[in-house]
C-alpha cells in the first residue's frame, strides 16, 4: 500500500485562485521524493495539504490508505513531520523549543539525543542558551529540523530546509536526514532548488499549480 496517496486535487485560495489544480501521485514508504518547481509553482501549498493546514478544495489525500479528513489533525502532524519554509521557533531559549516535543509527549527530555542531533547539524551545545530571534536564517533552519525530528515522524516534509545554508551545512544536514532515513525508514519528501546536493532519483515537478512529471530519474 502506498503511504501518500493524492488523488485529483484541487486548491483554490481565499480570492478564488487556482494554486493548485488536478495533482494526483503516489508516494511509497521509505520514498526520497523531491518536489521541484519555479517559485510560485504550488510546491508549498502542497504540503500544507499533506499537513492538513490546508484542505483541498476538491479531491481526495490517504494517508495509510485511510483520507486524511479522518485523522486527528494533531495525531496526523506529529506522524507527518513538516518543517516549515519559514522556521517558526517560539521558545524564549532554543531549548524551550527542543524540549517542547518531549512536554508534548509528557516525556523527560532526551538531552542526549538533542546533543546528538546538535553535533550531527554543525551547532554548538551553547546555542541552547540563545533566545531563537538572536539565530541566524541557517541556525534557525537548522533547530527547527532537530524540532521536528525529536517529535519521532514517519514522514518528514521538508521546505527548503537548507537554502540558508553554506555547502559544508548544507552536506551535513543532507548526512542527517540520509542517516535518519534509513534508521528509521522515514519517508522524505523536500522542496528544494539544490537538486546538485540532493541528487534525488525520483521527482514531482511543478509548474504553474499543475503536475508537468512524476516519476524516477532527474530532469
Ligand atoms: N492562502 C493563499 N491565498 C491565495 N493565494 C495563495 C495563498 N497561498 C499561496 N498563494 C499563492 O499560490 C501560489 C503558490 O504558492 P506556494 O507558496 O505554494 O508556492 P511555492 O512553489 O512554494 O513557491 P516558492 O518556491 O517561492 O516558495 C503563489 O502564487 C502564491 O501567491
Ligand atoms: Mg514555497
Amino acid at each position: 500500500m502506498s503511504i501518500i496517496v493524492v488523488d485529483n486535487v484541487k486548491l483554490n485560495g481565499r480570492d478564488g485562485k487556482v494554486i493548485l489544480d488536478g495533482i494526483t501521485f503516489t508516494v511509497e514508504e521509505g520514498d526520497f521524493l523531491g518536489v521541484l518547481g519555479p517559485s510560485g509553482a504550488g510546491k508549498s501549498s502542497l504540503f500544507k495539504l499533506l499537513n492538513r493546514l490546508l484542505s483541498p478544495t476538491s479531491g481526495e489525500i490517504y494517508y495509510r490508505g485511510k483520507n486524511l479528513k479522518e485523522y486527528d489533525p494533531v495525531k496526523l502532524r506529529r506522524e507527518i513531520g513538516y518543517v516549515w519554509q519559514k522556521p517558526y521557533l517560539f521558545g524564549q531559549k532554543v531549548l524551550e523549543d527542543l524540549t517542547y516535543p518531549f512536554r508534548l509527549s509528557q516525556e523527560k527530555p532526551d538531552m542526549e539525543l538533542i546533543y546528538k542531533y546538535l553535533a550531527q547539524a554543525n551547532l554548538k551545545e551553547e546555542i541552547l542558551a540563545k533566545k531563537p530571534t538572536e539565530l541566524s536564517g541557517g541556525e534557525a533552519q537548522r533547530i527547527s529540523l532537530i524540532r521536528t525530528l525529536l517529535v519521532k515522524p514517519r514522514v518528514l516534509l521538508l521546505d527548503e530546509v537548507t537554502s540558508a545554508l553554506d555547502t559544508e551545512n548544507t552536506r551535513a544536514i543532507l548526512d542527517l536526514i540520509l542517516r535518519e532515513k534509513e534508521e528509521k525508514n522515514l519517508t522524505v519528501l523536500a522542496i528544494t532548488h539544490n537538486l546538485e546536493a540532493f541528487n534525488f532519483k525520483k521527482v514531482l515537478y511543478l509548474n504553474a499549480g499543475q503536475v508537468k512529471y512524476f516519476g524516477e530519474g532527474k530532469i
